[in-house]
């Protein structure tokens, strides 16, 4: 058995529905196991947006300053997996401020160290330089991006 977990953040739910559209076929296979890890904030960036939230994340978002993140279900993120599927926005042109703070949290460190991670983007178009800025982080915690 492959235990495959999926890690996300979404705000309007696009993020996830491609993740799922992804893993789907996974999903029928006897043989994997497909878990979810929702990133969740502390305080949470709502949708729809207000104008001014919208403007006020630029900075945090594109200096890649974290935000305080719930204590994760430990039962999810404590066990090793043979594949990390990170779907992430682009907030910026940089990882949204969830995922970038799931990517510098201990738990992260731990989950992804020596995993092999696909990564997942939802966004319109404008995403490459925020690649480039997620295999920094993921190479911080040793990930194996594939
Ligand atoms: C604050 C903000 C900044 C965004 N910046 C970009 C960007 O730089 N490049 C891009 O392609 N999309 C950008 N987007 C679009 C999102 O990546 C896209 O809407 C994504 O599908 C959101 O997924 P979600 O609703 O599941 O969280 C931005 C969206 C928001 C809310």
């Amino acid at each position: 058995m492959k235990n495959v977990l999926v890690v996300y953040y979404t705000q309007s739910g696009q993020v996830v529905e491609i993740a799922q559209n992804v893993v789907r076929k996974l999903e029928k296979s006897s043989k994997i196991h497909v878990s979810y890890h929702k990133v969740k904030p502390v305080n949470n960036y709502n949708f729809p947006w207000k104008k001014d939230n919208f403007f006020d994340v630029f900075p945090e978002s594109f200096l890649q300053i974290p935000c305080k993140l719930e204590e994760p279900q430990p039962d999810v993120l404590t066990k090793k997996y043979d594949l990390v599927i990170l779907a992430y926005q682009i907030w910026y042109l940089t990882p949204s401020i969830p995922i970038n703070s799931f990517l510098k949290s201990d738990e992260a460190k731990v989950l992804l160290k020596d995993t092999p991670v696909i990564t997942v983007i939802g966004c319109r178009n404008m995403w490459i330089q925020a690649q480039e800025k997620m295999k920094v982080l993921l190479n911080k915690v040793q990930a194996k991006l594939v």
